[in-house]
C-alpha cells in the first residue's frame, strides 16, 4: 500500500488539523455511534473512540490491512474496547443499516474507486438524525496535500452527496486546507 497514512500522533498535522476540535464542532459525545469510513491509523477514530465513551462505538474501516492492524494494536493499548476496525473496501461495506450517529470521510472522499456508491452506503448506514460529515481537501493552490487532480471541488463533493439522496445542510471552512460537509437523510 503506497498511500500515505498520518500517525493518529502526527505532530504536523495537528498544526493544520485537530481532531478533536473537528469532532466537538460535529457534535459527537457519549454514547454515540461514528462510522469512520478510510479510517488509516486512526487519525480520527482514535480520538472519536475516546469521546463516545464505553456506551459508544466506533466502527473504522479500511482497505490497508496494515493501517488497520496499527490503528487495533492502538486501540488495545488504550483499552478501547468500544473499537471495531476492519478491512473492507468501502464500495462494499455497511457497519450497519441505520445505526450511525456520525459516518465521517476524513480526508478520502476524492480517493474511493466510487465515491457515489460509498455515499450511498453512508446513507443507509445514518440513523434517522445521524450526520454525514465528509472533511476534505480544498480544490485550491497550497504546499500539502494530494494533486490538484485528485480533489474534489465543493460543488463536486455537494453534488455527490446529494445525488446520493441526502440533504446538505452546512458547508463550512475547517483549518486553512479543508473544507466540511454536514448533510442528513
Ligand atoms: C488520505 S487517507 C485518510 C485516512 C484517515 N481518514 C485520516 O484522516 O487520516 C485515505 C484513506 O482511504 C483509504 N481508502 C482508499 N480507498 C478506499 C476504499 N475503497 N475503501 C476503504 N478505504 C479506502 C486509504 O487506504 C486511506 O487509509
Amino acid at each position: 500500500m503506497t498511500r500515505r497514512q498520518f500517525s493518529p500522533d502526527d505532530p504536523e498535522r495537528r498544526k493544520w488539523q485537530d481532531p478533536v476540535e473537528i469532532l466537538s464542532l460535529i457534535g459527537l459525545g457519549p454514547g454515540m455511534v461514528f462510522v469512520d469510513i478510510g479510517c488509516g491509523d486512526g487519525y480520527f477514530a482514535l480520538p472519536a473512540a475516546r469521546k463516545v465513551g464505553h456506551r459508544g462505538r466506533v466502527y473504522a474501516n479500511d482497505i490497508d490491512a496494515d493501517a488497520v492492524e496499527r490503528l487495533r494494536q492502538r486501540a488495545a493499548q488504550e483499552g478501547l474496547d468500544n473499537l471495531v476496525a476492519e478491512v473492507k473496501e468501502a464500495e462494499e461495506t455497511l457497519a450497519c443499516e441505520g445505526c450511525a450517529d456520525v459516518v465521517f470521510f476524513g480526508i478520502d472522499l476524492h480517493d474511493f474507486r466510487d465515491p457515489a456508491q460509498v455515499l450511498v452506503n453512508a446513507k443507509k448506514m445514518l440513523s434517522p438524525k445521524g450526520k454525514l460529515v465528509d472533511l476534505d481537501w480544498k480544490d485550491q493552490p497550497m504546499p500539502v496535500g494530494p494533486p490538484p487532480e485528485k480533489r474534489f471541488s465543493i460543488d463536486k463533493a455537494r453534488n455527490l452527496i446529494v445525488s446520493a439522496g441526502l440533504r446538505v445542510v452546512s458547508v463550512q471552512d475547517s483549518g486553512p486546507y479543508h473544507y466540511l460537509i454536514t448533510a442528513t437523510r
